[in-house]
């Protein structure tokens, strides 16, 4: 039987890393202890892991601070070879990490999928920046010369959430690499499979030992002294907007830097000049991918009103056809929510919402995988005719819940998208060039999606604005966060 089928018929993947990965190699928790990972499709546990600690951190912290000089004087280009590679044995590895991705977050395959195969473009995407990472000269006159190195930070800490345990953990690692930087990562605890993982396919491409360790546990026990270690340089989050104003304040008391990825309640603005069928799609896609577990996803739904009537029509439509189920069945276009305590809250905000007299256009409930009656599921649900001070407009509920903003012109529209603290992502339809790169410039965004949601790749840069976040990832502008600019100025 292949991998899929006996993890299919068993709810298990076998040989799942259960320790920490630190320095080169596989190393138990200090004190021994272990925790379980669940499946979110079956509501089970799949699987064991470290409980890792401070001293598990310590020792992460040690192996990166020792690989630092080795790592950061190889040559940008060998730097370069060893991302590539990286991204070949991803690839190599492709459906073991989609299987482990899926029983570890309750995603489909086919989303597991690609994002494993993004993962990989990641890994190549910075593998060419490694020797790109260029300085400048600056014009004194003739008396002088003057230029600058950028020069890799030191140690990077890297705080990982559970709805894309893999892409961020990529995206945020391979620049880092790039850079002359060394890793110490710390996947959440709801899913911590594909970072190990991860570690030992970058150890295999290469990595001298201690330049990428990734220590498993709860955000208290791992992630905090993680992010307060003084040899920590810079510390890239991606989580809620509450912990990420925690990791900010233990690195400022180290003066280290962060990138903060933090929560969205990003508009997707539909006029009524759009492409229906193409704007259906897409609003369906930005909120239901992932059941919603998404901090881009489009989550308000700001639509003209002459429009109104017939686009929820259709997107009723759409949203019914979904087949909900476990990630690993076949068919199946939705799937689970990550945790029994995240799906408590999102039911907590659709229930409130029911409370207020707020009309329910589909779904609404908590439910379950139909095939087993298991698992810890929400139905796709649209939220109508919402005021612009309801707590679903305003709160991230980071699940499949769209709610809609009726509004009478693209003027309307900008001030009800621009109506949250969030300030994350934005998606404009319509035809009309005019309109949408008014509102490409006047919605509060780090990124503008116009006719297509999520549009963008590696290249593009990706971050959040006000209680969105702070700093950019992807693209060239990521080496910035890992890298430090000297000057060097020279009397003729
Ligand atoms: P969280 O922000 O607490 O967890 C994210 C990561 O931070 C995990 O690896 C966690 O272990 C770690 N962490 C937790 N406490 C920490 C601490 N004191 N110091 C350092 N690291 C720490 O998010 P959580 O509790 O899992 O989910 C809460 C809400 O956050 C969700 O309901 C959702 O609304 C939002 N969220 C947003 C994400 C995004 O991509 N914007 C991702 C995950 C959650
Ligand atoms: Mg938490």
């Amino acid at each position: 039987m292949d991998m899929l089928g006996a993890t299919r018929s068993s709810g298990r993947l076998a040989g799942l890393p259960d320790s920490h990965f630190i320095d080169g190699g596989w190393a138990a928790a200090a004190a021994g202890a272990m925790m379980e990972t669940c499946d979110p499709g079956s509501a089970s546990p799949h699987a064991r892991f470290a409980a890792g600690d401070a001293e598990d951190v310590a020792r992460a912290v040690d192996s990166a601070a020792r690989a630092f000089p080795v790592w950061s004087r190889a040559l940008p280009r060998e730097r370069g070879k060893v991302l590539s590679r990286a991204a070949e044995l991803v690839r190599q590895d492709a459906e073991r990490l989609a299987i482990a991705e899926v029983l570890d977050s309750g995603k489909t395959l086919a989303e597991a999928r690609g994002d494993v195969a993004g993962a990989a473009r990641t890994f190549d995407y910075y593998a060419g920046a490694a020797d790109k990472n260029e300085g400048r000269s600056f014009p004194l006159g003739e008396n002088y010369t003057s230029f600058s190195v950028n020069e890799p930070v030191g140690v990077s800490a890297h705080i990982i959430p559970w709805n894309y345990p893999l892409s961020p953990a990529a995206r945020s690692i391979a620049p880092a690499l790039a850079a002359g930087c060394t890793v110490v990562a710390k996947p959440a605890e709801q899913t911590p499979m594909t970072a190990l993982i991860l570690a030992e396919l970058l150890h295999r491409a290469g990595l001298p030992a201690g330049a990428c360790n990734v220590v498993t546990g709860t955000g208290a026990a791992v992630g905090a002294p993680l992010a307060a270690d003084r040899r920590v340089r810079h510390i890239t989050f991606t989580g809620s907007t509450a912990t990420g104003i925690g990791v900010m304040a233990a690195a400022a008391r180290n003066v280290a830097s962060v990138t903060l990825e933090l929560g969205g309640k990003s508009p997707n603005i539909v006029l009524a000049d759009c492409d229906i069928g193409l704007a259906v799609e897409n609003v369906a896609g930005a909120i239901f991918e992932n059941a919603g577990q998404i901090c881009s996803a489009g989550s308000r739904l700001v639509i003209e009103r002459a429009l109104h009537t017939e686009f929820i029509e259709r997107l009723r439509k759409r949203v019914r056809a979904l087949r909900l189920g476990h990630g690993l069945a076949d068919g199946i276009d939705f799937g689970a929510i990550s945790s029994a305590e995240h799906l408590k809250k999102i039911a907590g905000y659709v229930e409130g919402a029911k409370a207020r007299g707020v009309e329910i256009v589909t779904g609404g409930n908590a439910t379950v995988d139909p095939a087993t009656g298991r698992g810890w599921f929400f139905e796709p649900t649209i939220l109508d005719g919402m005021a612009w001070d309801d707590p679903v407009v305003q709160e991230e509920i980071f699940g499949p819940v769209l709610v809609v903003q009726p509004v009478d012109d693209v003027d309307e529209a900008i001030a009800a998208a621009n109506c949250t603290d969030l300030a994350l992502v934005a998606g404009v339809f319509t035809r009309d060039i005019s309109k949408a790169l008014r509102a490409a410039r006047e919605v509060d965004a780090g990124q503008v999606y116009v006719n297509e949601y999520f549009a963008g790749g590696i290249e593009t840069p990706f971050g959040g604005n006000r209680r969105s976040g702070i700093g950019r990832e992807k693209g060239l502008i990521a080496l910035a966060s890992y890298s430090k600019t000297k000057s060097v100025t020279i009397r003729i």
